[in-house]
């Protein structure tokens, strides 16, 4: 069997990767639609982007108006803004929200269709250079084919696909993330080992994915913790944005499943932060998996050295172990602590479900995933 496997054209990562990347940046266009958002400039991030710039007399226009769940109003809005400050390509600045908000700005430059008209579509479009600059090490949306963005029209969030969606360039620089606090640390990481975790036990897993998602569930076991008591290590920030790298490239071509599958519609219905609903999720979807791919989980086991047991099952629960240990170290709020009203929640737990199940995410699981399978995990992970 035969496989397609796609990263972005050219990645510059490690300590002053933003710096290095002038070149890259100049060859990009003469006017550059930077797409950010408040925080970002408040932090002095958009800042040292507006230095190399201007060290490249490049010209450029920031947009900051992107918040943490983008929409399809502030994309027309944003598009419009890059026709009339004649702009000629896209640069990305932030977490997961303008990078998806840069990919979808760049199909209504391309014609005035309604985002909502690519919706189960590969997407196949010319658009202008896009580079994607990732302040938190997480999403991996530098190096995938996805967008998601709201419909405010029909209310769910549009997962929009195709391969020209991947950034051209990919600036992975840690130098960004030494300014995320301490939550948001904890769950864009947890973010990240979900999307390697799901890869690794995907059906649509594949070689090169396995090879990407070992090693960043490897990084992440083995710096996340560190990032999140001490922000300001930068040797285990440069770990955990190669890590976030890996397991956006590990997802982008073996896809997610169960987690990410149940985790949308919380945030589609009570706003939860993407990062923090896939932690709230982890636990139980991998102890409801394991039994479907301890082969997999035992690799990962032993990969890790957590054990050199050679009985799948066995080195199974010891990975599982290690897995609640560090979810318990990033103090995960329960869903009650998050302010998620119990009987609101559980009126909804049939829906959720449903919505989860349609958007085929969990099918892609190695073991068989059923609506009811769901209902009753839904159920157990409400404290
Ligand atoms: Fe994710």
């Amino acid at each position: 069997m035969a496989y397609t496997f796609l990263t972005p054209k050219k990645i510059i990562s490690g300590e002053n990767a933003l710096t290095d990347a002038k070149n890259e940046l100049k060859k990009l266009g003469h006017k550059a639609f930077i797409v950010t958002d408040a925080t970002m400039v408040k932090l002095g991030n958009v800042a040292l982007l507006e230095d190399v710039l201007k060290q490249n007399e490049t010209d450029y226009f920031i947009f900051d108006e992107v918040n943490y769940e983008p929409d399809d109003i502030i994309v027309a809005k944003a598009a419009q803004t890059y026709k009339n400050e004649n702009c000629d390509h896209l640069i990305a600045l932030g977490g997961g929200s303008p990078i998806d908000t840069a990919k979808a700005i760049s199909l209504l430059l391309n014609d005035d269709a309604p985002l909502s008209s690519y919706m189960g579509k590969i997407i196949d479009i010319n658009r202008p250079a896009l580079a994607a600059i990732p302040t938190t090490a997480g999403t991996g949306s530098e190096a995938t084919k996805f967008t998601i963005i709201n419909d405010t029209t029909n209310k769910v969030k549009m997962l929009l696909t195709g391969p020209c969606l991947i950034p051209d360039l990919a600036i992975i620089d840690p130098l960004f993330s030494k300014t995320a606090p301490k939550s948001v640390t904890s769950h864009t990481g947890i973010d990240a080992l979900c999307h390697a975790i799901e890869a690794y036990t995907s059906r649509k897993a594949q070689p090169l994915s396995d090879t990407f998602a070992l090693s960043a569930i490897k990084r992440i076991f083995e710096n996340l913790e560190t990032c999140y008591n001490d922000g300001n290590n930068i040797e285990a920030r440069v770990q955990m944005s190669l890590a976030a790298l890996e397991a956006g490239i590990a997802f982008n071509n073996a896809s997610v499943t169960i987690v990410h599958g149940m985790s949308r519609p919380m945030g589609a219905l009570f706003h939860v932060p993407h990062g923090l609903s896939n932690a709230m999720l982890l636990k139980e979807c991998m102890a409801f998996v394991v039994d479907g791919a301890y082969d997999r989980f035992g690799k990962i086991a032993r990969y890790l050295s957590f054990t050199n047991i050679a009985d799948d099952k066995m080195a199974s629960e010891i990975f599982l172990d290690h897995l609640n240990t560090l979810l318990e170290h990033l103090h995960v709020p329960s869903m009650s602590e998050y302010g998620i009203d119990k009987n609101t929640y559980f009126e909804n737990i049939e829906k959720m479900a449903k919505d989860a199940y349609i958007s085929g995410s969990p099918s892609n699981t190695i073991k068989k995933v059923t609506v009811e399978d769901m209902m009753a995990l839904y159920e157990k992970i409400y404290r």
